[in-house]
């Protein structure tokens, strides 16, 4: 029976991307709840249910713990804002900014969040003391990293490719000549034309990435990757950055 369960749960969650197959519980722990609506039970006590048999779904079907916490939060903390008095204005704004910045990472499972001004910092300290060393940031999201590097060493040839058009639209604005932005994905990059290849990803998509390194990079080029390893992969050196999420950098010499 457990063997059972395990390959349903399996076969769930390779089908679905998480996002999806979390949204998908999200809803189906209404159907058990919404009958004791009609009997008239208090809808806190509902929503406060719903919450719970969505977060145990989950569980059940082996989505991350984060995912179980967010349908665990996400109907009361809805029902809450929705009583709040904010105009829903807002969170429909808020929802389209997040849909144009990061609906692509539905599919490959990574979001938007930016590198630091210490990685910045410690990325600058690595780079090849010789003019010309050619940088890209694969996934280079709204350019932060790119506009930094590009601050403190004007004489590299900064890269970065990105697949949200509105990051790569502001990328692109933000550095104008300073740098190359292409829009496309990253495995469309040949990454032996560089001699630094930064990533900032997720986990999801490390053990390709790895193997493309591999495939492409040079024999004496970097290869950083902040916060996120590459399974099985002991990194060359790790750099804590003790910034606000307290991420580090993973570096290999390839
Ligand atoms: C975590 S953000 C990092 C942003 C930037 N590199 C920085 O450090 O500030 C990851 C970015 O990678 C982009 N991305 C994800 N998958 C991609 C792919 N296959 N090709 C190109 N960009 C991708 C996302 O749209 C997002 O903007």
């Amino acid at each position: 029976m457990n063997d059972a369960n395990n390959l349903l749960n399996l076969s769930f969650r390779r089908a679905l991307p998480p996002a999806v197959l979390a949204l998908l519980l999200l809803l189906s722990a209404w159907l058990p709840v919404l009958p004791l609506l009609a009997l008239g039970w208090p809808l806190p006590l509902l929503v406060a249910i719903q919450g719970i048999l969505a977060a145990l779904l989950s569980r059940w079907l082996g989505l991350p713990g984060w995912w179980q916490l967010i349908n665990l939060l996400f109907c009361p903390l809805a029902w809450l804002a929705a009583d709040s008095g904010i105009d829903r204005r807002w969170f429909l704004a808020g929802f389209a900014l997040l849909a144009i910045t990061s609906l692509g990472s539905l599919k490959t499972r990574v979001p938007l969040y930016l590198s630091s001004r210490r990685a910045v910092e410690e990325i600058a300290k690595r780079l090849p003391e010789r003019p010309d060393v050619r940088v890209v940031d694969l996934g280079c999201g709204l350019g932060g990293l790119l506009m930094g590097l590009a601050a403190t060493r004007a004489d590299c040839r900064l890269s970065g490719v990105e697949m949200a058009p509105l990051n790569w639209l502001v990328s692109r604005l933000r550095l104008g000549r300073k740098a190359n932005i292409r829009l496309g994905s990253l495995w469309r990059e040949d990454l032996a034309g560089y001699d630094v290849v930064y990533a900032y990803l997720s986990p999801a998509p490390m053990a390709r990435l790895w193997d493309k390194v591999r495939r492409e990079m040079r024999p004496g080029s970097l290869f950083i990757s902040n916060s996120f390893a590459v399974p099985g992969v002991a990194a060359d050196e790790t750099v804590a950055l003790h910034d606000l999420t307290d991420s580090r950098l993973l570096i290999w010499r390839i």
